[in-house]
């Protein structure tokens, strides 16, 4: 089939290049010309394992193509998927304008029948406001029709998600373009749900919003651990047993981040107050969130006093490992707070260290060495589970660190592993280990 894919950012580029892959035709537009002649060369503008040499392959194959020209995008397409940000505004609310914008270009541009796929995440009742853009501005001969296709795809395995995903959402109001959507995605062999369009759009919403809520609800278990002495790891462990329940998303630490976690649980409180109805689970569930940001900080200056003038090595940029992706990330929190108590921080990341430093500046040092962060540091914070940290030979905390203290944001190490250095360990949901130096055991 002829597709389009409107924007190529984390889901354009992922959805673009995998149906590319999958044997479409596929044309990608986006407006910010710098990043499409990137593309047009191979390279993607952001870290996803795997993405790139799909990405090659395909555009040498001439299966898939880059463009900033709206005529070349839309007027052939038969499919169309709305693949553009819906960022956060400052109240919470969804940012539609990308959305409308694109819309509107389509209703101008198209020459022929299409089926048009919002794969963007929106509040329930979007895909109704675009149908009427299209009923009023689309050439009065053509036919397009409207469908709700949210995507699942986890930053750093979006490739691995888009083939091997659990469920496709078809939200769809008539049987002509559900069954070609059926053509589009059968061959994927994964199992896929037809359902109403408000339906799948709020599937999307109560999916995320859902996987947010089982995170808090762990993260306090494991505040409630460390007050009771029990382990939050075990505890993970013996609840995950139940099917019922799952072994995924139970992993504590200092809460979640990232582009979509934070943006989807606020547009969802803000469709429930839309209707009057409050959300007051969900309110909680981020509630919870950011004080879980703050943990470590707070600990630090438990144990060491005053953080002024104290060396910092923060370990981990990212907002989860695999990405170089930023935006929420729970280190940024942790160094506006170590900065403000007047902390000296040096930060690693093996690949977000750009992003982080185009927006927060020279306030840090930056660094792609652990050792080099960890270099006379009075303590050092994890905020990212890069395999880097979590294969760091444990030694090489007190023989770096001035004071070998470790504030563990993601429960990288064993407390058995860490009782055989001299290390004071805190982490999350767990007793802490102090610093008892071997020669002092008996
Ligand atoms: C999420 C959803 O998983 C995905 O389906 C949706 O399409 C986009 O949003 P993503 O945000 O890319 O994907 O990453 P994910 O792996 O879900 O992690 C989100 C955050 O939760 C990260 O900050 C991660 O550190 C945190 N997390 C995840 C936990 O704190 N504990 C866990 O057990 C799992």
């Amino acid at each position: 089939m002829k597709i389009t894919v409107a924007g190529a950012g984390n889901v354009g580029l992922v959805t673009a290049v995998c149906f590319a892959e999958a044997g479409h035709q596929v044309t990608c537009i986006d407006t910010q010309r710098e990043k499409i002649e990137m593309l047009e060369n191979g390279h993607s503008p952001f870290f996803e394992p795997g993405l790139e040499p799909l990405l090659e392959k395909n555009l040498s194959k001439g299966q898939l193509c880059f463009t900033t020209d709206q005529n070349h995008a839309y007027s052939e397409a038969e499919v169309i998927f709305l693949a553009v940000g819906t960022p956060e505004k400052r109240d919470g609310s969804v940012d539609l304008s990308y959305i409308y914008a694109a819309t509107y270009t389509i209703a101008h541009t198209i020459k022929n029948n299409v089926i048009v796929c919002t794969k963007s995440t929106v509040p329930v009742g979007t895909n109704d406001m675009i149908k009427q853009i299209f009923q009023q501005r689309k050439p009065r001969h053509l036919r397009v029709d409207v469908v709700s296709n949210p995507e699942f795809l986890r930053e750093g395995s979006a490739v691995m998600d888009f083939f091997l995903g659990d469920r496709i959402v078809i939200g769809v109001d008539n049987p002509e373009a559900a069954s070609i959507m059926e053509q589009l995605y059968l061959p994927l062999k994964i199992p896929l749900i037809q359902t109403d369009i408000r339906s799948a759009e709020m599937i999307k919403y109560a999916s995320n919003a859902f996987l947010a809520t089982k995170i808090s609800f762990i993260n306090e278990i494991a505040n409630l651990c460390e007050k009771v002495e029990a382990n939050i790891e075990e505890v993970a462990y013996g609840m995950g047993m139940d099917k019922r329940i799952g072994t995924s998303y139970l992993q504590a630490g200092i809460g979640y981040g990232g582009s979509c976690f934070p943006k989807d649980t606020k547009a969802l409180i803000q469709l429930a107050g839309n209707v009057r109805h409050p959300f007051e689970l969900l309110e909680s569930v981020i509630k919870v969130n950011q004080q879980q940001h703050s943990l470590l900080v707070k600990k630090a200056m438990e144990l060491l006093g005053p953080l002024k003038g104290k060396k910092a090595a923060l370990l981990g940029l990212a907002f989860k490992p695999e990405t170089d992706d930023i935006r929420d990330a729970v280190s940024l929190t942790i160094i506006k707070e170590l900065l403000e108590e007047g902390s000296i921080v040096t930060a690693y990341d093996p690949i977000a260290i750009t992003n982080a430093h185009n927006l927060i500046g020279n306030s840090i040092e930056y660094t792609t060495n652990i050792r080099q962060a960890l270099k006379g540091a009075d303590f050092a914070i994890i905020a990212t589970e890069w395999d880097q940290i979590k294969h760091l030979p444990l030694f090489t905390y007190p023989d770096y660190m001035k004071e070998p203290i470790v504030l563990d944001g993601r429960n990288c190490y064993s407390l058995k592993d860490i009782e055989q250095y001299p290390i004071t360990y805190v982490s999350i949901g767990r007793p802490t280990i102090t610093n008892v130096k071997p020669a002092e055991q008996h």
